[in-house]
């Protein structure tokens, strides 16, 4: 390979991977280098340059932890995420959105019609809606797992002051693909600003913002399990989130109520909502059959 030079070098690296490789590894491989290598003859990058993009990775290693991924964040705001989620995304369901690091699991399972708001501070919520399958059939027995920030922009784990598995739950429809439950408005946050990736957005003239939003996944036998977030119309920053994730079908109405006659009686918490101001949120999630 002592012939090697600035355009051959990507045709070298192809040639060198061995007869024994992975079909699949070879393209996305072969793919890949391809790119980096027009990037950098595109760009002419330099020493310094490459350097630094290479110290932006090391810095994402030495921040990261087990609860903590920055090149998970990288991803985010790069919009790789979200670009992987939307090919892979059918248009005849709910689209998929960004999972983010702040997904535990063992939540409590509350039963349909169950509270989450307990004692958190802000505007009380109602989210009801179904589970169906793409043929429009409700689903029973699918699994929600539900979790959000609290009023303050912070997810219990966060935040020292919040119960473990405050805003968490893990709910089942019911025989007609119900799922309903009471919770507190969540309130928009930044994501991580203190690493590399916050280092990338200032550079970039980018702000931190995430629009509020409530986490979902949903699983049901026969059908593609569904990770996503659902947005509140009226946020100030569902134009401008930092990681791609709003998606025109993932936006909802925060509906203010202050009668509660409309309300399910499975509501547990019907009855204390009376002479309140609340809101109503309907959505429904439609899953692919697999
Ligand atoms: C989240 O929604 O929890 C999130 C997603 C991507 C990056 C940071 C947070
Ligand atoms: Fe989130």
């Amino acid at each position: 390979m002592r012939t090697v030079n600035k355009d051959s070098v990507t045709q070298s690296f192809i040639d060198y991977m061995g007869d024994d490789t992975d079909d699949r590894l070879r393209f996305v491989l072969e793919s890949l280098v391809t790119h980096l290598h027009d990037f950098v003859r595109e760009t002419e990058l330099t020493h310094d340059e490459w350097r630094k993009g290479l110290e932006l990775l090391f810095d994402a290693g030495n921040i990261s932890s087990p609860e903590r991924n920055e090149f998970v964040l990288f991803s985010d705001v790069l919009g790789v995420s979200s670009l992987v989620d939307m090919i892979h995304s059918s248009p005849d369901v709910t689209p998929s959105s960004v999972l983010g690091p702040f997904h535990v699991l063992g939540a409590p399972q509350l039963d349909v019609g169950g509270d989450m708001l307990g004692d958190n501070e802000g505007a009380a919520v109602v989210v009801a809606g179904k589970v169906l399958s793409d043929n429009a059939e409700p689903i029973a027995g699918a699994v929600l797992e539900i979790w959000q920030t609290a009023d303050n922009g912070l997810y219990s784990g966060q935040d020292v002051e919040q119960p473990e598995y405050n805003l968490r739950a893990r709910m089942t429809t019911d025989v007609d693909g119900r799922y309903l439950f009471s919770t507190v408005r969540p309130a928009p946050y930044t994501v991580p600003e203190d690493g590399p990736v916050g280092e990338l957005l200032r550079a970039t003239g980018r702000q931190p913002w995430r629009p509020s939003h409530l986490h979902f996944i949903v699983t049901a036998p026969g059908h593609k399990t569904l990770v996503t977030e659902v947005f509140p119309s009226d946020d100030p920053y569902l134009d401008k989130d930092a990681v791609f994730g709003v998606r025109e079908k993932l936006v909802m109405d925060y509906q203010p109520r202050d009668t509660i006659e409309a309300l399910p009686d499975d509501l547990v918490i019907k009855q204390s909502l009376k002479g309140k101001q609340y809101y109503v949120v309907d959505f429904d999630f439609y899953l692919l059959t697999q």
